[in-house]
């Protein structure tokens, strides 16, 4: 992990190309995240991409140097907020602006639709990232964020796996 500040991921603008993935994109940016850390066992990102991206009202956003993927984020809006996801920048190019910027296209994402404002989800675990959404202009909801997975099997199936999930992150505490 790069310490900050790291001068060596700092890219001039023009080196940053961000845009809305493809289909040939779909493999790098689900190792990107997983590389990330931010795939957990009861989510599939593959499908997560693909009803996002059949939705209409959703994106995956990809930064790219040189042609490599080395940042995304998944953008859509329910018709009154935006929602950011799976955002991530490889490791070796932290602390160089890149999330930031990745950020500010999903603002500008949904500014163009006319969405004024967004939500995103900070998991417990992974506390330490709200430096940087309070750098960029994010505050506390001061809401509990609920949420309810429909299908009765698919709940049982989840209690299960992010109990064992947990169960790991004790251990590794
Ligand atoms: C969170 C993440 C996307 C930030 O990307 P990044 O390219 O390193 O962020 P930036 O360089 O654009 O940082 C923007 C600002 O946040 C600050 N910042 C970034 N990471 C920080 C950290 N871990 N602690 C404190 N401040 C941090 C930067 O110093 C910078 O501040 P400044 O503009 O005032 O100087 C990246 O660390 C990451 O991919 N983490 C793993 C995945 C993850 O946790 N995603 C979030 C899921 S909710």
């Amino acid at each position: 992990m790069p310490r900050f500040p790291n001068p060596e991921s700092h890219l001039m603008p023009t080196d940053i190309v961000i845009a809305p993935i493809t289909d040939a994109d779909v493999a790098a940016v689900v190792d990107l995240w997983s590389r990330c850390g931010l795939i957990r066992p009861w989510n599939d990102p593959i499908a997560d991409i693909a009803l996002a991206r059949a939705s209409g009202d959703a994106e995956v956003l990809a930064a790219r140097v040189g042609g490599a993927i080395v940042g995304a984020t998944m953008i859509g809006h329910d018709g009154h907020r935006g929602a950011v996801y799976y955002l991530a920048v490889d490791a070796e190019r932290r602390l160089g602006g890149l999330g930031r910027r990745l950020v500010a296209a999903a603002e500008d994402w949904c500014r163009a639709r006319g969405v004024p404002k967004i939500n995103l989800l900070v998991r417990k675990e992974n506390a330490g990232v709200m430096a940087f959404y309070a750098a960029l202009g994010f505050a506390d909801t001061r809401s509990v964020s609920l949420y309810k997975t429909l299908d009765a099997d698919v709940a049982e199936r989840e209690a299960a796996q992010k109990a064992d999930w947990a169960a790991k992150i004790a251990t590794k505490a």
